[in-house]
C-alpha cells in the first residue's frame, strides 16, 4: 500500500511516498528557514504563504522521485495538528482537496505522535530504528513547539504522560541561543559550541518537577539570561561554557524522566522524536545511562529527526487500517 503524505505544521513543506507504513519511496522537504532567521523566531504569516507557494511542487515531487502517478497511491495522509493555523491550513486543504478530486482516502494524523514513528520508517538501504516489533514503548518527543512523553501501547494507543508546563525543549534552545547572540534555530550551534565548553564550574538548575512527568524549562533559561547579564563583560566569560552548561541541565532532566517512566511501565524500548532527538549530547547521555538500565533507546535517523512527510505517512498507514475497521 502506497501512502502520500504531507506535512506542513510550521516552517517545513513536506511530501513523501510510503510503501506499507515502513519503506520510503521518497522524501521531500522545502524549508522557509531562511526567510524568519533574521527575525530570531518564525514569523507564521510568512511560514504560510511559503507553505502555499511550495506544496504543489513538493508534492509533484515526491511522486516523481517514488516513481509513480497519483492514481498509484492508496491514500493521502496529512498532519491534522498540533502546529501554525496558517501553515496546518495549506496542508489540509491541499489534501482534502486532493482527496475528493481523485476519490482517495485521507488520514488525519497528529504530528507530535508522528515524530516518534520516524523510528519505525525506513529509508533506501537503511534499516528502521527501531524494528517494529518493539512494542510497548515509552516515547519522548522534543521539538521546537512540544516536549511529551508518552506510553506507547501500539501505533494507536499514546497515552500522554506529560508534557511541558512552559517552553518546549526545543524552544529553550531557540531562546538561550538568542541570549547568547547565536542565531536562529539554536540547537545546531549550540549543540556545536558546547563541545568545546566542557566545564563544572557553571551550574544551572535541573528543573525536575517531583512526583508527575511534565517538564519546565523556563527556570533554566531565565538563569541563563541572569548568568549571562552578570559575567559577559568580565574577563573569562566564555559562551562555550554556559551553551555546555545549558544543554547539560536540559539534557540531563530529559533523560532521568523518560528512564523513570521506563522503570515504572517496566518498558525496555525508549523512543526518542522531534529536532532535538538530533542533539549529539543527548544521544551519549542517553544511550550511557539507558544501556545501565537495561533499556534500549532508539533515535531516528538525523534526516528524519526534524519535520517530514515520511513519519506522516507511515503513521497514516497505521491509522487508515484503523479507520477500514
Ligand atoms: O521537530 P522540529 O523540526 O520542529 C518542530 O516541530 O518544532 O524541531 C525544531 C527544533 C528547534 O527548536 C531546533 O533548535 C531544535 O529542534 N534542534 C536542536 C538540534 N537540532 C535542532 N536542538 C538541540 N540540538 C540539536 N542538535
Ligand atoms: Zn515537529
Amino acid at each position: 500500500m502506497n501512502i502520500l503524505g504531507i506535512e506542513t505544521s510550521c516552517d517545513e513543506t513536506a511530501a513523501a511516498v510510503v510503501s506499507g507504513g515502513a519503506n520510503v519511496r521518497s522524501n521531500v522537504v522545502a524549508t522557509s528557514l531562511k526567510d524568519h532567521q533574521h527575525f530570531g523566531g518564525i514569523i507564521p504569516e510568512i511560514a504560510s504563504r511559503r507553505q502555499i507557494e511550495f506544496i504543489n511542487g513538493v508534492v509533484a515531487e515526491s511522486l516523481g522521485r517514488a516513481g509513480l502517478a497519483l492514481g498509484d497511491i492508496d491514500a493521502i495522509a496529512v498532519t491534522r495538528s498540533p502546529g501554525l493555523i496558517g501553515s496546518l491550513l495549506v496542508g489540509l486543504c491541499f489534501a482534502r482537496g486532493l482527496a475528493r478530486a481523485t476519490g482517495k482516502p485521507l488520514v488525519e494524523v497528529d504530528h507530535i505522535k508522528a515524530h516518534l514513528y520516524a523510528n519505525y520508517v525506513q529509508l533506501p538501504e537503511q534499516r528502521p530504528a527501531c524494528p517494529q516489533d518493539r512494542l510497548p514503548a515509552v516515547g519522548l518527543v522534543v521539538s521546537g513547539g512540544h516536549s511529551s512523553l508518552f506510553y506507547v501501547e501500539n501505533f494507536k494507543k499514546f497515552k500522554l504522560l506529560g508534557s511541558t508546563r512552559d517552553d518546549a525543549a526545543g524552544e529553550a534552545f531557540d531562546k538561550v541561543a538568542r541570549i547568547l547572540g547565536l542565531g536562529y534555530p539554536g540547537g545546531p550551534v549550540i549543540d556545536r559550541l558546547a563541545v568545546g565548553g566542557a566545564n563544572d564550574q557553571i551550574k544551572f538548575p535541573h528543573a525536575s518537577l517531583k512526583g508527575n512527568y511534565d517538564f519546565s524549562f523556563s527556570g533554566t533559561k531565565t538563569a541563563v539570561l541572569y548568568y549571562t547579564q552578570r559575567h559577559q563583560h568580565r574577563p573569562g566569560y566564555d559562551v562555550a561554557k554556559v551553551a555546555y552548561a545549558f544543554q547539560e541541565s536540559v539534557v540531563a532532566v530529559l533523560a532521568e524522566k523518560s528512564l523513570q517512566a521506563c522503570r515504572n511501565f517496566k518498558v525496555n524500548t525508549l523512543l526518542i522524536g522531534g529536532g532535538v532527538a538530533a542533539n549529539s549530547a543527548l544521544r551519549r547521555v542517553l544511550h550511557s545511562q539507558a544501556q545501565s538500565q537495561g533499556v534500549d533507546v532508539f533515535f531516528p535517523p538525523m534526516a528524519l529527526c526534524l519535520d517530514n512527510a515520511a513519519m506522516i505517512a507511515g503513521l497514516g498507514y497505521h491509522w487508515y487500517n484503523v479507520k477500514k475497521s
